[in-house]
């Protein structure tokens, strides 16, 4: 928690016309009280805009509630708090995160996971504004700005009789919907930057890499491209970011990706009048050596596995094809990071 309220307010980097949008509506959120309801895909940036709001409102604690990693059983402790002795295992007085939110703001994340008897206890706070601990007989006040997030689609939950109806008018008073970065691919290079400056000081990424990253569709959206850099550089130590380091899934995209644009381009050449030569299957197999021998920079263990051969057979191909492959020169480590 106290990490929570030390934290300086993160930043929404981005220029789509999305983010831009949703930065100005931050802006004029700060300025009232009302319910927001967050919607996007997880890893969206949910929880920036959640505290940016915060942030422009500039009042009181920020008290983030994680409703999908809460035990159901101790969620009602947990929020109201509780008197000494309220239950076994209560052993001292607890103020609960609705008290501690009194006067700022209460961010649910994952409100689609709050338990239904939970959801009538919410509304009923959020219409008078005081709580009572566990085991109390005594009113708190608890008077906060909510802002809840979800990943689910909640209309539709309402209609499953899932979510309470009445608490979902309640919180969508104002929408913000964070849309998937494979909608806004615009936003990735500023994103990258971003992330580099964070974690790779000044590190660049080699231009494959660049490439493959503008091309994938990040299907856990910013946090994916987050963890993504943040795994390059604690894996490369010289200042150029190199594909071979990519997570296996990003790196499958990437080959699934060349591979098609190989089959494509050696259709089109199939197809027309214009059609170029024809490559032998030996030239085709000696030109796959070369490429995976460049994309591993040299490392045969990884080129032979990438092309799916032993690597003794791999050394007997290079011998066949009188294949010269340089290392490149090791790029001298950065100190200091
Ligand atoms: N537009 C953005 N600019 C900078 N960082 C972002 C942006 N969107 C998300 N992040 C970062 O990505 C990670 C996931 O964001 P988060 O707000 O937790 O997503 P969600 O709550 O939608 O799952 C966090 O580390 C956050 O700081
Ligand atoms: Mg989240």
């Amino acid at each position: 928690m106290s990490r929570d309220l030390a934290d300086a307010p993160p930043v929404l980097v981005g220029e789509s016309a999305a983010i831009r949008e949703i930065r100005r509506k931050i802006e004029k959120l700060g300025r009232s009280r009302c319910p927001v309801l967050l919607l996007g895909e997880t890893g969206t940036g949910k929880e920036v805009v959640a505290r940016l709001i915060h942030a422009a409102s500039g009042q009181g604690n920020f008290v983030p509630i994680d409703c999908s990693a809460m035990n159901p059983a101790l969620l009602e402790s947990e929020l109201f708090g509780h008197v000494k002795g309220a239950f076994t295992g209560a052993a001292s007085r607890k103020i609960g995160l609705l008290e501690l939110a009194h006067g700022g703001t209460a961010f649910f994340d994952e409100i689609g996971e709050l338990p239904l008897e939970m959801q009538v206890k919410l509304l009923r706070v959020l219409q008078d504004r005081r709580i009572r601990p566990v085991g109390s007989l005594e009113w708190r006040q608890a008077d906060f700005r909510i802002i809840a997030a979800t990943n689910r689609d909640l209309a539709a939950e309402v209609e499953r009789g899932s979510f309470r109806r009445d608490l979902y008018y309640r919180l969508n008073v104002v929408t913000l919907r964070l849309p998937p970065l494979r909608d806004r691919r615009e936003d990735i290079p500023a994103l990258i930057s971003h992330f580099l400056a964070r974690y790779g000081g000044d590190r660049r990424l080699s231009p494959e890499l660049e490439q493959a990253m503008l091309s994938y569709p990040w299907p856990g959206n910013v946090r994916e491209l987050e963890n993504c850099i943040e795994r390059l550089v604690a894996l490369n130590s010289g200042p150029i970011l190199h594909l071979a380091d990519l997570p296996t899934g990003l790196m499958n995209h990437w080959y699934g990706r060349a591979s098609q644009v190989a089959a494509a381009a050696a259709a089109a050449s199939c197809a027309g009048p214009t059609a170029a030569p024809v490559l032998s299957l030996e030239e085709i197999e000696k030109r796959a050596i070369v490429d995976a021998l460049a994309f591993t920079q040299g490392d045969h263990v990884k080129a032979a596995r990438l092309l799916g051969i032993g690597r003794t057979t791999l050394y007997r191909k290079i011998r066949q094809y009188g294949i010269a492959f340089q290392r490149p020169p090791r790029v001298p480590s950065v100190e200091g990071r």
